[in-house]
Formats: C-alpha cells, sequence, structure tokens
C-alpha cells in the first residue's frame, strides 16, 4: 500500500533539509504512527468522530465534533502528511478537518484553537483554499464573543462552582486571535489576546513560577476570587500539563509581540518545569510536580510533549547558553518518549505512539491512558527537532 512506501523519498527529495536525528528513531516513529493510524481508520472509517484515546480492552474512545480533543486527530494527520508527503494523508485529514467546520460559530467553549485552529491553520497552510482561512476567521469572532472587558480575560468555562473561570490551558487558545489579525488586518483580535494575558500574568505564577491551574474573577468587578486547581493535586500544588499549556501559551505569544515580559515568563516557567525534572531525575513528570510520593508513579507524557515542543521553539528566541539548554532538555524529553515504557512496542493493539498519558486524576479520569494530545504534541515536536531552521518549523 502506497502508505508505507515513503520512506527512502522522504530521505531523497522532501525533507532534504532534514537535520541528523541520530539520537532519535523519528523515521521508525513515523511509519509507527502510519501503521497504527492506518489501523484505526479501517476499523473505524466514520470521519463524524474523532479518535481521543483507547481502552485497556483495545476498542478506540472517541469524540463528537464539540469535543474539545476533536482537532488534535486531524492535527496528527496533517503532521502524517508533512512528513511523509503522501497524498493519502492529505486527504485523510483534509477530510477529517472539514467535518470540524461548523466549530467555528461556537461560542459556548474557549477551546477553539485547540478544535478549530489546530488543524484548519494546517490545512490553510497546504492547500491556501480562501474558504478554511474563513473558517479561522469566523473561529477567532467566536472566541472574542467570550472576552469580557471588566475582567479582561476570556471566559473559560460556562457553569461548574465558578464565577469567571479562566484556565492557565486558556492561554493556548490565544494563537487563534493572533493568526485572525494577521489574516484579516483587524487588531481586535490582538488586543483582546494581550488583554487576556496581561491580565492573567497579575495572577497566574506563584514566586518560584509554578502556575495556579483556575483563576476565579467576580466578572461585575474584575476582583480576583480565588485561585484553584481543577484537574491538578492540590490548589496550591503546580499541574504538570498547566505547566505545560503555560511554556507552550506564553511562548507563542512572545512570536506575536516580542513583548519581553512574555518570554520572562514563559522562560520562568520552562525554567521551573525542568528544574522539577532534574530535581526528581525524570524525564517525564508526574501528572502533577507536588503530588506526595504514593502517586508520583502517575506520569503524564502529554506535558512531556507540550514542554518539549515549547522549548524547541523558545529555545530560538533566548541566548546561546539557555539555548543550549532548552534544547538539551527537549531532546531528552523526546528521546525519554520515543523508548519504552513511554512509546508503545504493541502496534497490533494500540491506535497511539505514546502510554501513559494521565488526562484529569484529580476526578479520578483519564489515569495512565493514551490520549490524542499527546501523540499530537510529541510529532510537533520531532517536526520541529528535525525542522529547526526551515521555514515550516512552525505548522
Ligand atoms: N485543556 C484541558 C486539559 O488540558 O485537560
Amino acid at each position: 500500500m502506497a502508505v508505507f512506501c515513503w520512506g527512502l523519498s522522504l530521505l531523497l527529495c522532501a525533507h532534504a533539509h532534514l537535520q541528523p536525528v541520530d539520537s532519535l528513531p523519528v523515521y521508525q516513529i513515523i511509519q509507527q504512527a502510519e501503521r497504527q493510524t492506518t489501523a484505526y481508520l479501517s476499523a473505524y472509517p466514520d470521519s463524524a468522530r474523532f479518535l481521543h484515546s483507547q481502552s485497556s480492552d483495545g476498542k478506540a474512545i472517541r469524540v463528537g465534533m464539540h469535543g474539545w480533543t476533536a482537532g488534535f486527530f486531524p492535527g496528527k494527520l496533517w503532521y502524517l502528511y508533512a512528513f511523509t508527503r503522501n497524498p493519502f494523508w492529505e486527504q485523510q485529514a483534509l477530510s477529517y478537518t472539514l467535518a470540524l467546520s461548523a466549530d467555528d460559530t461556537l461560542t459556548s467553549t474557549h477551546d477553539l484553537g485547540f478544535m478549530v485552529g489546530i488543524p484548519f491553520e494546517k490545512a490553510y497552510a497546504f492547500t491556501h483554499q480562501p474558504a478554511l482561512r474563513e473558517v479561522l476567521i469566523r473561529a477567532g469572532r467566536s472566541l472574542s464573543r467570550r472576552f469580557h472587558p471588566i475582567v479582561g480575560e476570556i471566559k473559560s468555562w460556562d457553569g461548574g462552582p465558578w464565577h469567571y473561570p479562566v484556565i492557565v490551558d486558556n492561554l493556548m487558545n490565544l494563537e487563534l486571535l493572533f493568526r485572525a489579525t494577521a489574516l484579516t488586518g483587524d487588531s481586535s483580535f490582538y488586543r483582546i489576546a494581550v488583554s487576556h494575558i496581561d491580565h492573567d500574568l497579575r495572577y497566574r505564577f506563584r514566586p518560584d513560577y509554578s502556575t495556579y491551574h483556575v483563576l476565579d474573577y467576580d466578572p461585575h468587578t474584575g476582583r480576583l476570587l480565588a485561585r484553584k486547581t481543577w484537574q491538578g493535586y492540590a490548589d496550591s500544588s503546580c499541574w504538570s500539563r498547566g505547566q505545560a499549556w503555560a511554556i507552550y501559551g506564553l511562548t507563542v505569544a512572545y512570536r506575536y509581540t516580542r513583548n519581553p515580559r512574555y518570554l520572562f515568563y514563559a522562560r520562568h516557567a520552562a525554567d521551573y518545569f525542568l528544574h522539577q525534572l532534574s530535581r526528581y531525575q525524570e524525564p517525564i513528570p508526574p501528572w502533577d510536580f507536588n503530588a506526595p510520593d504514593s502517586l508520583r508513579k502517575l506520569k503524564d507524557v502529554s506535558a512531556a510533549a507540550i514542554a518539549a515542543s515549547a522549548l524547541l521553539e523558545l529555545q530560538g528566541y533566548v541566548p546561546a547558553g539557555s539555548s543550549a539548554r532548552y534544547r538539551h532538555a527537549a531532546e531528552v524529553i523526546l528521546r525519554a518518549l520515543s523508548a519504552s515504557p513511554y512509546r508503545t512496542t504493541d502496534d497490533a493493539h494500540s491506535y497511539f505512539l505514546l502510554l501513559h498519558a494521565t488526562g484529569d486524576a484529580h476526578h479520578h479520569r483519564e489515569m495512565d491512558v493514551p490520549l490524542i494530545y499527546a501523540d499530537y504534541y510529541y510529532l510537533q515536536a520531532l517536526w520541529r527537532y528535525t525542522h529547526m531552521h526551515a521555514a515550516d518549523f512552525f505548522l
């Protein structure tokens, strides 16, 4: 089948600019992802549902188009296409991307960057179809509607025990707004993103540069009411994926604004993350850096993959010494992810490259399972690692 016949052409033509990857088996990893995804597509051919996780008895767990993780599966397909240039993957990626088109008018979620931004940016970059650009702009408008001028930030969740919750994850969805300004010339999207970050930075970090998960505001006055967790171990602890979202989101914000304050916080968030890893001599973080010893065994490969990808961008914005340190850290993380026990060896039964992610241990959900966003950021990090000086580094 054509899907498997790409190895030699990859080496010789489409990716002649690939850098040496002696320490990472990137080609084998992409071939493994192709095998797994081909198996998944033949077992579950319905493009109205999106791969999210897998049960212990091997069944795919999927979400509908309104699930916050729906955009990662098409995102992963776009990386398969980027690495292989096999038209089969482009066709699959486009089909799953287009199945999310109607999400662009959703105003009930802050996750439009994940759901729409991720797949449609790539679809637009590869195909230049004007309709894809329109989806991105509409999604930017929908996300803007969740902005409240008194609070100065986008509201993350509706409902729940909160007044006006803003979560650290929300930083990830601001890229959609920066892109909407770049695509339209309308600076209102950009101004919302910057307001969100500036307000957020007042309260998001502790003095040691670990992050709080949820900031809850009074929507009538904009006053901060509480700093809480929802997915971490405790209000006073540092949820590792939240910290990774902060590194990534603030690094992206620096890319679009060149505001040194954002870089300052991105670096300190990264330094906290790496300090925690080195303190415990573990390249893959536990789900919460401050979880008690009995719960530290529970890892989160998604936090590791997100951080690795972010570090590979961040290293480009800092002086040489720090740059080498971030690059090295990303490589150490990627090498750990690429080997047992984190990368699966059981191709026959796994639709995922990475095992041992944790979605929400606070609520005893999705503990030690594969998760699509772990695979997505892992592939993105591998892409960045092999395209450090390429024009398409930001895919
Ligand atoms: N954005 C949801 C999560 O990281 O679990």
